[in-house]
C-alpha cells in the first residue's frame, strides 16, 4: 500500500553544522524542515533549509524555474562511491507518491536547498542565485534523475556526484551519495 504519512513537519535549527569541503551553498545555523514520504514502509526524508540571514531579508518576486535548462558534470565531491540505483528509484517514487496529495512545486530561498534523500542517495535542488525560486516535483525527479544517469554506473570512471547546473548558475540539481551513508 502506497501511502503519505507526514510523520513530523518540524523547523528546527541545526545542533551543529557539519565541517564541508564543498564549495556550495549553506550556510552556519540553517533553519531545517523536515517531512518523511513513507514508500511500501520506505521512509523517504525531504528536507528544506533555510539561512536565517537570508530569511530576514526583503526579497524579490519568487521566480518560477520549473522547466529550466541546465548543464550536467560529474564530480566526487560526496565521496568516493556513487549512490545505488535503487536508493535513487526509491526518492522517485516518493515524489510520485507526495505529488498526488501536495502542490506540484516547492520555494527555495537563497543558500537554502530541498534535499530527499533515502539510504545512499540524495537529490537535491540548491538555490545559489539571489531570488527565491520555485521548482516543480517532476523536474527535480527528472532532472537529478539524469545527471545520475549521466554520472554513475555503468558510466565510468566512477563519480559520486552528478550535478547540473542552470546557466546563469542561479541553481543546481544535484544527484549524489548521502553524506556518511555507506
Ligand atoms: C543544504 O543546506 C544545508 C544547510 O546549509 C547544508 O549543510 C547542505 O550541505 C546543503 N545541501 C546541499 C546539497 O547543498
Amino acid at each position: 500500500m502506497l501511502s503519505l504519512k507526514n510523520l513530523c513537519f518540524l523547523a528546527a535549527v541545526a545542533a551543529s553544522a557539519s565541517a564541508s569541503i564543498l564549495p556550495r551553498a549553506g550556510c552556519d545555523n540553517p533553519i531545517v524542515e523536515t517531512d518523511w514520504v513513507d514508500v511500501n514502509g520506505n521512509l523517504v526524508k525531504f528536507e528544506t533549509t533555510h539561512c536565517p540571514s537570508t530569511a530576514i531579508q526583503a526579497r524579490t518576486n519568487t521566480l518560477n524555474v520549473c522547466g529550466v535548462a541546465c548543464t550536467n558534470t560529474c564530480n566526487s565531491d560526496a565521496g568516493t562511491l556513487p549512490p545505488t540505483t535503487e536508493d535513487c528509484g526509491m526518492i522517485k517514487n516518493a515524489i510520485t507518491i507526495f505529488q498526488q496529495h501536495s502542490p506540484p512545486s516547492f520555494v527555495v530561498s537563497p543558500s537554502g536547498n530541498k534535499t530527499l534523500s533515502f539510504k545512499t542517495c540524495q537529490f537535491s535542488f540548491v538555490n545559489t542565485g539571489t531570488s527565491d525560486l520555485e521548482y516543480c516535483y517532476t523536474d527535480l525527479s527528472a532532472t537529478a534523475g539524469r545527471a545520475g544517469s549521466a554520472c554513475f554506473p555503468p558510466v565510468m570512471p566512477l563519480h559520486s556526484e552528478g550535478l547540473c547546473t542552470a546557466a546563469d548558475r542561479s541553481f543546481n540539481v544535484i544527484a549524489a551519495h548521502t553524506p556518511g551513508s555507506s
